[in-house]
């Protein structure tokens, strides 16, 4: 089956062609349009005017990556919520009139789902060599960590999914953004700290781990994010100092880190998934792929982190989630009954 991805739930324009054969894929076009910039002087998204950039991307970007007779392409899958409103709307609405015009199935998916669906996606090395792709076993266990979202969920099958905890106030990524934000840097801010980490003490500074010793599996990221700005609010004079803002930036991301990978372990012992799924745009920091799969390996679970271009918003991963949508006829809609949910939920 080849599926075709959409995906407009935030600042990023994406459209995909993937192609699916039992449990193996194949990525025949996989493009995404940045709107960073624009949003950049605003130093965060405006649902509207992502939507308009959406409307001015998306139909040259079709005409350009798509056979616009939709020849060859079977099924039509878009992200049809969480997100923003007015910015989901443009893809949801764009797939059904394609569906409805090339005669071809469709199907709505989660955006969270399709970040698990990432680590379904071939690395461009083994698609080179065409050597089948391991793919993640069930139940297996995914840690959602994204610019909204910040959940642990136990997947036990294609399209069957638990949620065992989430986050009682910010998303991870949205802390990212904030400290990056009161250390004066752009937007999206998590790639901003990595880096700026990358050359600071880890210890310097003993920022809270939140909820940590709570026998839940519930995070939070706000006193983190208030220590930070606490302790800036106090060394004013060093804002300017390398030093200083890199050791910031270290302890604030080894703080993140533990507490993610520290939950995150204590589910794995007590659920014993066969897979653990890193997911979500904040999968993409090295730091926390790196303690994942150290921790995860040493308890015998498989580790799966997805490619670096597939863990941020991309519609390959929206593909993906729609292939195996597909596999079963009840999940198809109908062009008219689709609408976008901008709260919708993986469970
Ligand atoms: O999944 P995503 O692309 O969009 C949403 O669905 O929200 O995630 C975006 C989030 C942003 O908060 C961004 O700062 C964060 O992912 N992010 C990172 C890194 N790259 C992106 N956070 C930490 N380290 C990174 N390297
Ligand atoms: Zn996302």
């Amino acid at each position: 089956m080849r599926i075709l991805g959409i995906e407009s739930s935030c600042d990023e324009t994406a459209l995909a062609l993937v192609v699916g054969k039992g449990d193996q894929l194949k990525v025949e076009n996989s493009t995404v349009l940045s709107q960073i910039q624009t949003h950049q002087q605003y130093g965060g998204v405006v649902p509207e005017v992502a939507a308009r950039e959406h409307l001015a991307a998306i139909f040259p970007m079709l005409e350009r990556e798509i056979p616009f007779d939709g020849k060859g392409i079977d099924a039509v899958a878009v992200t049809s919520g969480p997100g923003l409103a007015p910015a989901l709307r443009i893809g949801v609405e764009v797939a059904k009139t394609l569906a409805w015009s090339w005669g071809v199935p469709l199907v709505g998916v989660c955006h969270l789902e399709g970040h698990i669906y990432a680590s379904w996606l071939p690395r461009a090395k083994r698609l080179f060599l065409f050597l089948p792709q391991k793919t993640p076993i069930f139940p297996a266990l995914s840690l959602i960590v994204s610019g909204g979202h910040t959940e642990l969920v136990l997947m036990h099958d294609h399209g069957r999914f638990e949620r065992i905890g989430e986050t009682m106030d910010d998303a991870a990524g949205e802390a990212f953004d904030k400290v990056a934000k009161m250390l004066g840097l752009p937007y999206p801010g998590g790639p901003h700290i990595a880096r700026l980490a990358v050359g600071g003490d880890t210890k310097a500074f003993d920022f809270p781990r939140g909820l940590l010793d709570r026998d839940n599996f519930e995070f939070s990221f706000s006193g983190l994010k208030t220590s930070v700005l606490y302790t800036l609010r106090k060394n004013e004079d060093k804002l300017e100092n390398v030093e200083f803002r890199q050791n910031i930036a270290a302890s604030f991301q080894e703080a993140a880190v533990d507490v993610l990978t520290q939950k995150s372990m204590k589910a794995i012992e007590k659920y014993k998934p066969k897979s653990f799924i890193l997911a979500g745009g904040v999968a993409a920091n090295i730091e926390l792929r790196k303690r994942i799969k150290k921790e995860g390996t040493r308890r015998a679970t498989k580790v799966f982190v997805p490619p670096f271009t597939y863990s941020v918003d991309n519609a390959a991963m929206i593909a993906v989630a729609g292939y195996f949508r597909a596999q079963n006829d009840k999940n198809f809609v109908e062009p008219e009954d689709l609408a976008a949910d901008s709260n919708m939920d993986i469970v």
